[in-house]
């Protein structure tokens, strides 16, 4: 047995140059233990050395998240995983329903919730020097992960984001993280905190409240360290008093009583933040089960855009569009077209993995009207609105339907050029995973497709 030290707050880089080390000494996951820095250990260390290391994509993205998770197995997990993609399993990160690959995508997914949660309640407090400081407690080693938003969005201030893992310090050019600090013993601030306090009066909604909705979204705990909670007591009691008043009978069932309101424009947004909000998206039920978002992937100028249906399984690992086998077909196909993937934004209309479990596996499943529906509305027309691509080529009927606002028979247009509802030039084909599941006329359905993509390619030159 031997040791490999790490931090406390090791991140996927240390755990990659460690983990190098364990394979250039061909340790098996069962010979080594990963500890804490500083902490007794018996055993001994793992001599230097350094492998080469070539890892699925889906691998990376999987280390990168779930490294920041708290749980102490997580590292000897993805040594775990990395040994039997290197030893007979290249498909492992497919199966979903394996327990070491489980157990990592639930603390991805968690990491991710978290770095929401920080992004959504972190609140900045006015200091005498000019500057701002905020009290967070995260529940995993997020805060490399999610500073960087605020530096963005807080790029003209200079702020302190204290935590008990650790500083975050912006000087409004540079972001650099510090040892933790004690929690800063009063943090009020007038001003800000009047604003968070009055903003809060004007969105408060006791239906919310009572359904459970408003603590799912803002969890108690948080509560502490946010001005505006202090708001809830009062505005609840008198939430109850005017609806006891008008009507004592409403007054317990006020939430079902709520009108549908107007829904309000979404924002227009860059691609960035558009990506970025859209990792916490909940707007539909399919984010339970998914590991991530998969977002757009490509230029953020692109002048051709590719729109799919859904990630896939290996997509929804890898957090990235069409890197499955249908993105096999894809990139052939875009070769064979003459065009370049790398010019292209290529995207789906559904941004979460929606699928049924069977066994180990995870299997695809057609997202229903109202998911496409929402989905599009939520993202995809608002990267389109950001892109502003020229021609937008919809691959299969699900893509079809959420471009054209209503369900389309691929044959009847498939090929040529088509406008779509928001004036824009598109095209309809078949989806790289129709012709997977092909049998007999595979080859000559491929080269139709070939010839789509060739067409568009040119029609969108003009
Ligand atoms: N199928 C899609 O529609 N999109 C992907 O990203 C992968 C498979």
């Amino acid at each position: 047995m031997h040791a490999l030290r790490l931090p406390p707050d090791a991140d996927d880089a240390a755990f990659r140059d460690a983990a190098r080390r364990a394979l250039a000494h061909d340790l098996k996951p069962a010979d080594i233990a990963f500890v804490a820095h500083g902490s007794g250990f018996l055993f001994d260390e793992v001599p230097p050395g350094r492998a080469d290391l070539t890892v699925p994509r889906g691998f990376v993205a999987l280390m990168r998240d779930a490294a920041c998770h708290r749980a102490e197995d997580r590292f000897a997990l993805l040594y775990e995983v990395l040994w039997r993609l290197k030893h007979g399993e290249p498909g492992l990160l497919e199966r979903a329903t394996d327990p070491a690959i489980a157990k990592l995508s639930l603390y991805a997914k968690a990491v991710h919730r978290d770095i929401h949660k920080m992004h959504a309640f972190v609140r900045f407090h006015a200091q005498e020097d000019g500057g701002y400081l905020a009290w967070f407690e995260p529940d995993h080693f997020i805060l490399k992960r999610a500073a960087p938003f605020f530096a963005e969005r807080f790029a003209n201030m200079r702020w302190i984001i204290a935590t008990p893992i650790g500083t975050a310090i912006w000087d409004s050019e540079r972001l650099v993280f510090a040892p933790p600090r004690p929690k800063p013993e009063r943090l009020e601030d007038g001003v800000l905190d009047g604003l968070w306090r009055t903003y809060y009066r004007t969105i408060f909604n006791p239906a919310r409240l009572k359904t459970g909705a408003m603590t799912k979204e803002m969890p108690r705990r948080y509560w502490k360290n946010m001005p505006e909670t202090a708001e809830i007591a009062t505005l609840t009691r008198n939430a109850q008093h005017r609806l006891t008043a008008r009507d004592p009978d409403t007054a317990p069932r006020y939430a079902d009583k709520a009108k549908p309101r107007a829904k309000p424009e979404l924002p227009k947004l860059g691609l960035a933040r558009l990506r970025e909000e859209a990792e916490h998206c909940t707007a539909c039920p399919l984010y339970k089960h998914a590991t991530q978002t998969v977002f757009g992937e490509g230029p953020a100028n692109a002048k051709f855009v590719l729109v799919g249906e859904q990630p896939g399984d290996q997509e929804d690992l890898a957090g990235e569009p069409f890197v499955g086998p249908a993105g096999q077909v894809l990139d052939r196909a875009l070769e064979e077209a003459g065009i370049d993937r790398k010019t292209v934004y290529v995207t789906n209309a559904v941004k979460h993995f929606k699928f049924a479990p069977r066994g180990k596996r995870r299997i695809h499943s057609k997202p229903n009207a109202g998911e496409i529906k929402v989905c599009v509305g939520q993202w995809l027309k608002r990267e389109l609105a950001a892109i502003e691509p020229d021609f937008v080529v919809a691959m299969g009927a699900s893509a079809a339907q959420g471009l054209m606002g209503k369900s389309v028979t691929i044959g009847a247009v498939r090929g040529r050029e088509i406008a779509w509802p928001d004036g824009r030039r598109g095209l309809v084909t078949v989806h790289p995973s129709y012709l997977l599941r092909l049998q007999d006329n595979r080859e000559e359905e491929y080269e139709k497709f070939v010839s789509d993509l060739k067409r568009a390619a040119r029609l969108a030159a003009g």
